[in-house]
């Protein structure tokens, strides 16, 4: 059994889970919870292709994304739209975006030596979102949305496919 200990998890219980199915040693989660737009959503865990990790986000119900394995490889193409912006090498310097290096399960705005937004900074205070995979795909969708008053000027990506394999890749960028 994988360790399902993590808050993602704990959310999904507390929300009511409807069902847990097993099977072929891959895992579905199906609930409904609250999201902070109050859209229904799914939760859905998708494995990684050649890793033994999984990404595990809130997706719109719409979507069925239970049987994608996402891409590390392709997610790294991907990033070639944050790029102008943001350095993800390891002891990158900060460009117009902070340096994206290791931010992955990061509180928000973690470098102190770079100047964030004031809604970013309102964020901080708040200390609820940090980076993992639920919040790095709703940021992703739509930053200005998810965060209003950010100042990171990029539309978002709308394929919830590429979001996944951006995410995938970023987690091993640390
Ligand atoms: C046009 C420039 C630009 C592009 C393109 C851009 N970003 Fe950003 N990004 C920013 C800025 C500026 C911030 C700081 C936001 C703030 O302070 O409001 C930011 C913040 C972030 C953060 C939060 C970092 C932290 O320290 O909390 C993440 C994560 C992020 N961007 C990911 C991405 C990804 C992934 C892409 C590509 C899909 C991307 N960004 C594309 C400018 C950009």
């Amino acid at each position: 059994m994988r360790n399902f200990e993590n808050k993602f998890i704990v959310a999904v219980f507390a929300a009511n889970l409807i069902a847990v199915v097993v099977f072929g040693g891959r895992y579905y989660l199906t609930g409904n919870i609250e999201t902070p737009h109050k859209e229904q959503q799914q939760l859905v865990e998708v494995e990684i292709e050649d890793s033994n990790q999984t990404i595990a986000i809130a997706a719109p119900v719409e979507e069925d994304l239970s049987d994608y394995v996402a891409d590390p490889e392709k997610g790294r193409k991907i990033s070639g739209k944050c790029k102008a912006c943001h350095d993800f090498s390891q002891g990158g310097k900060h460009k117009t975006g902070p340096s994206l290096w290791g931010v992955y399960g990061q509180k928000i705005a973690h470098h102190t030596d770079y100047s964030y937004s004031s809604a970013f900074e309102a964020e901080k205070e708040k200390g609820e979102i940090f980076w993992d995979d639920t919040h790095l795909n709703e940021y992703l969708l739509k930053p200005k949305k998810y965060i209003k008053g950010t100042k990171m000027a990029f539309p978002g990506i709308r394929d919830a496919k590429d979001r996944l394999d951006l995410i995938a890749w970023m987690k091993e960028q640390k």
